[in-house]
């Protein structure tokens, strides 16, 4: 199945929750509705909230709190993307300059505070104990992810099972809980329970998902990516490309990326990224990548054939072979 036939399958809920999304969004305060109404209207992908809803679909669900499940769930996204780019220091998100840079830091971690607390009054309105403790669960170790990163921040020896600790916690926590969801949802509408296999997807795609991410990060273009190039470089991010490339390559090549992640210094980019290529660390990460987004296919195993298991098949492919 292609991307295009996936949006085509989920089209009629993704407009309800395009629409939810909106007016979930509403205040009475000017600056959170300008605020809001830019980042919102700046797009994203919104695979979170896809993922809610075509699991919901291949899980056999017919109710309509999906709907509210999968923008609560961009609405959380979104939050820790407005904090996100204010600790992070980045000035460029979905091809547009960032909210921080616009209207300043604290502007965005209040109007972020908004939207964090918005989703939490939305899961209170699906009125159920399993899916209310997912989420707060959730949210709460994709902050000790993100304050995990920070402490890695300029610390060249930061191993890879720490780093997967990180992108487990800060980005695949999400995605493993928009399936679970989805699951409940299903469950406890009298249907078969598939909180577990969706979850496990959800999870195994959300790693997956993320170690593309930190490949593009130095691969793809501004323009492509609607982020900037090497900003994880210049933030002293220990990424795995970084990783494996220090302990893949001369002890001259790991101290080159010692000192610059020290520092946070991205003028050797040049030299780093010719280390990156002879140590094959791109297709290092690529490879990790990809047998996670395997073990995600794998996890849907006992659902019943649908276009719609398809469809989470074809998200998995997609997460890791998305160019930006
Ligand atoms: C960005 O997420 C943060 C990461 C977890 C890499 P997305 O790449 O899903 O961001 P949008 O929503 O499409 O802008
Ligand atoms: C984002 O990680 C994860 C969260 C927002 C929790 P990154 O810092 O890698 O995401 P980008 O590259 O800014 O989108
Ligand atoms: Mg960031
Ligand atoms: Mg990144």
């Amino acid at each position: 199945m292609s991307i295009e036939a996936v949006q085509a399958l989920a089209k009629r809920d993704f407009t309800a929750v395009n629409q939810k999304i909106l007016t979930a969004l509403h205040s009475d305060v000017v600056l959170i509705n300008q605020v809001g109404q830019y980042i919102v209207s700046s797009g994203g992908k919104r695979l979170r909230p896809l993922i809610t809803l075509l699991a919901a679909r291949a899980a056999g669900y017919e109710g309509e709190g999906h709907i509210t499940a999968a923008a609560l769930i961009e609405f959380i996204h979104t939050a820790t993307l407005l904090h996100d780019d204010v600790v992070d220091h980045s000035d460029m998100r979905r091809g547009r300059e960032t909210a921080n840079e616009l209207w300043g830091n604290e502007a965005a971690v209040l109007v972020g505070d908004f939207i964090y607390t918005r989703s939490f009054q939305m899961m209170v309105s699906l009125d159920s104990m399993p899916i209310m403790r997912i989420l707060s669960d959730a949210t709460n170790v994709i902050a000790e992810g993100e304050v995990m990163q920070l402490m890695n921040i300029g610390d060249p020896d930061t191993t890879e099972e720490n780093y997967m600790n990180v992108i487990y916690s800060k980005t695949a926590r999400l995605f493993e809980a928009a399936g679970a969801v989805a699951g409940i949802l299903t469950r406890e509408a009298g249907g078969d329970d598939f909180e577990k296999e969706l979850a496990t997807y959800g999870m195994y795609l959300g790693t997956a998902f993320q170690l593309i991410d930190d490949i593009l990060d130095y691969t793809a273009t501004a323009a492509e990516m609607g982020k900037n190039t090497g900003d994880d470089l210049a933030e002293g991010k220990p990424t795995l490309p970084l990783i494996y490339a220090m302990r893949a390559g001369t002890e001259e090549d790991a101290a080159l990326i010692q000192d610059a992640l020290v520092n946070a210094d991205i003028s050797k980019l040049d030299a780093i990224l010719a280390v990156i290529e002879k140590t094959k660390s791109l297709d290092y990460t690529h490879q990790v990548a990809v047998a996670q987004a395997k073990l995600a296919i794998e996890a849907l195993r006992r659902l019943p054939e649908s276009p719609y298991k398809e469809a989470l098949k074809t998200l998995a492919n997609y997460a890791v072979e998305r160019k930006f």
